[in-house]
């Protein structure tokens, strides 16, 4: 069974106080057999990655630029958030994908760039309300793992499926919902492609135990109860128990 990996997505939440963070979750949980990852916003990931230096937490890229440089202004590179620290990259958040009218293959290009540059995306995918209510949601949601993931197989990837629904609201998907999305797209993983799946809408202490024990959860995408480390602390342990 692959190891967990418990993700946290600061979004554009923190500046310099945020950083207490490292001393506060370090102090919270010793040796865990989990891999820990922060996605801070750009303007924090050298300060994140000095913070984590002497701990086992990753820290990553919320999005980036396809191109390695050039005249994209306001952009990063995914060679630019290695420079700075990072290790991973989310790549096709669905905030990316409505805000900034990111399509599956623009997210590709996105994800083979993190490989390019010897990092690893997380490759988000989830289905809007309309298509749960229509029944699509999981033809959507593996036809968008498949258009986005990289054409050469890498066992470098992560994927993480967040209902769009169920993202900063409150509202989780059932756990016989979530089992049969993560069973769906385990097996629409093309061969060569050993990719942990998380899970990620409203992750919160409460109810991690319930999600991260369900088959074929690898793991878990953090929003809101990231920027927390006592909570955060607290979704690790129960992802282990
Ligand atoms: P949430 O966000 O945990 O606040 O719902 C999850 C995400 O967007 O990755």
């Amino acid at each position: 069974m692959a190891r967990k990996l418990i993700a946290g997505n600061w979004k554009m939440n923190g500046q310099g106080p945020q950083l207490d963070f490292f001393d506060d979750l370090v102090n919270e949980i010793a040796e865990v057999d989990v891999d820990i990852l922060i996605c801070p916003p750009a303007t924090l990931i050298e300060r994140c990655a000095r913070a984590a230096d002497s701990t086992l937490i990753a820290i990553g890229g919320q999005d980036c630029h396809v191109n390695e440089k050039g005249a994209h202004t306001g952009d990063v590179s995914a060679g630019m958030l290695k420079d700075a620290g990072a290790s991973f990259v989310i790549v096709g958040h669905s905030e990316r994908r409505a805000d900034h009218g990111e399509t599956s293959a623009i997210v590709k290009a996105k994800a083979e760039a993190v490989l390019a540059s010897g990092l690893t995306p997380v490759i988000c995918v989830g289905e809007t309300l309309a298509e749960r209510e229509s029944g699509e949601a999981e033809r959507v949601v593996v036809e968008q793992m498949l258009a986005s993931l990289p054409d050469e197989a890498s066992d470098r990837c992560e994927i993480a499926y967040e209902p769009v629904w169920a993202i900063g609201t409150g509202k989780v998907a059932s756990t016989d919902d979530i089992l049969q999305m993560h069973s769906a797209l385990n097996n629409a993983l093309p061969s060569g492609v050993s990719a942990r799946l998380l899970y990620g809408g409203s992750v919160k202490p409460d109810n991690a135990a319930a999600i991260l024990s369900l088959h074929h959860v690898d793991g878990a995408l953090v929003g809101g109860a990231s920027l927390k480390a006592s909570d955060f602390a607290s979704i690790i342990k129960n992802s282990i128990r």
